[in-house]
């Protein structure tokens, strides 16, 4: 028999680096609070089932919540000796109340107890999750409010397209943060399930009350297969995906703001306070922030395709790759946790050079589209009218005269439809106000947006 708490069957110690790699220690003490609680609730229940009797559930519990408070102030001190968290927690417990905190592993595996820390963990944070998305959120809504009518170019493949309002790209920031919303949203569904009373794999032949343990932990529902409880890690997958998604939107924004604030663009300046110098070039302001969320994004798309892959051919039940499933979301919460914060401050320091916005949309042939439909209002089969503007902005580009600069005699000459109208209709600001389309970019679209949107957040 050797030392371990698992030593019985084992006649040789293994040499202390072996143990080190076998061990979770470093990581998983991040649970201590959640692995604690779970063992709270599991030894309430044994004494309330007469499992062991009252008085050593007392004891157990009341050692318990000594450990919380001393986990709670960071003074738990952790023994890679240990492994892992569950046997750290267990060591701690017997120092304190002796040989009765054995009592606590009965009817209990650590494969049913990793499984209900880890659940706990990522189901008290989700809710964090949600909160700053909402913040996010809010920051993008002041700033389109403020820029509802604000012009600038939009873009297809990165070269001018057609007009749009700054508040009606932001705007759809704010929609696949909403889809992002909505995804950690149904990511509690499938954490807030109890795996606690599965035991090893098979169950147990205690006669245990998993619906108490659930209603003590806060959970809704509980696995009702006990292969499935030990082994699923669905909700990790998901959280990582959920994640994933959340960190390539904000890439691409930050890549915008990156874009957006260099010299040749010119369209937004960050703020001090969320940008950094260089120590060598004493005039550099540069985008680290956005540079960073930008990067973070690659370790987390690592971070699915790692427990993707550690998963995808596990058999059933619990096997110790599965120990590899948490270092990888711990990491990934604190990314978007932070990225998402950094996103809202960036966005409240921006300052907006609106001039420069929409002098983007002057002379660019972005209202090519607008003189096309033109005259495909007046019955000219689109196909031709396309044809017709296309060498019109050819002229214009070998006269460096853009459309609305043209004579009506030049332009009449290409289509003798085209009238005096047509100045209007060439403008960057009609073209974006015609836009009233489902979704279009016209300022009255854009406000009704934003006050939809307001509604929706102030209802959460
Ligand atoms: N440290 C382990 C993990 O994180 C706990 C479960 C260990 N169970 C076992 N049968 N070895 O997965």
């Amino acid at each position: 028999m050797t030392t371990k708490l698992w030593g019985g069957r084992f006649t040789e110690n293994a040499a202390e680096w072996v143990d080190a790699f076998g061990a979770s220690i470093h990581f998983d003490q991040q649970m201590a609070a959640e692995d604690i609680e779970g063992s709270i609730a599991h030894a309430k229940m044994l004494g309330k089932q007469g499992i062991i009797t009252p008085a050593e559930a007392d004891q157990i519990v009341t050692g318990l919540m000594a450990l919380q408070a001393e986990a709670a102030e960071g003074t738990l001190v952790f023994d890679v000796q240990h492994e892992d968290i569950h046997m750290n927690i267990e060591a701690q417990l017997t120092a304190k109340i002796g040989p009765v905190a054995g009592k606590l592993h009965t009817a209990r595996s650590r494969n049913d107890q990793v499984a209900t820390d880890f659940h706990l963990w990522v189901k008290h944070r989700l809710p964090h999750v949600l909160a700053t998305l909402t913040e996010l959120q809010q920051t993008l809504l002041n700033l389109a409010n403020n820029h509802a009518d604000t012009i600038m170019s939009g873009y297809t493949h990165l070269q001018h397209a057609q007009p749009i309002t700054y508040g009606h790209y932001l705007l759809a920031y704010f929609d696949m943060f909403q889809r992002d919303y909505e995804r950690f949203e149904f990511n509690q569904k499938h954490t807030d399930i109890l795996p606690l009373g599965a035991a090893a794999l098979a169950g147990t032949t205690f006669p245990i009350d998993r619906a108490y343990v659930a209603d003590e932990l806060g959970f809704s529902a509980i696995y009702h297969n006990s292969l499935d409880a030990v082994s699923d890690r669905d909700f990790a997958v998901e959280f990582l995906a959920n994640a994933s998604l959340l960190m390539m939107h904000l890439s691409r924004m930050a890549e915008e703001l990156i874009l957006w604030s260099t010299y040749e663009f010119n369209y937004i300046e960050l703020s001090d306070d969320f940008s950094t110098g260089s120590s060598i070039m004493p005039q550099k302001k540069n985008a680290d922030f956005a540079e960073l969320v930008r990067g973070k994004t690659g370790r987390t798309y690592g971070a699915l395709m790692g427990l993707l892959t550690t998963m995808k051919a596990l058999p059933l039940a619990y096997n110790k790759d599965m120990q590899e499933d948490k270092a990888q979301v711990f990491d990934v919460m604190d990314t978007v946790m932070a990225s998402t914060k950094i996103f809202s401050g960036m966005l409240s320091g921006l300052t907006i050079h609106e001039e420069r916005m929409v002098a983007s949309t002057q002379d660019d042939f972005s209202n090519a589209t607008e003189l096309a439909d033109y005259l495909a209002t007046k019955g000219v089969p689109f196909r031709q009218a396309h044809a017709i503007v296309g060498q019109l902005v050819l002229q214009g580009i070998q006269t460096k005269t853009p459309l609305q600069a043209m004579p009506l005699s030049v332009l009449q000459a290409a289509a003798p439809q085209i009238e005096d109208d047509i100045y209007h209709v060439l403008q960057s600001e009609t073209a974006v106000n015609r836009r009233t389309s489902l979704g279009g970019t016209a300022v009255a679209n854009v406000k009704k947006e934003i006050a939809r949107h307001q509604a929706m957040l102030e209802a959460r």
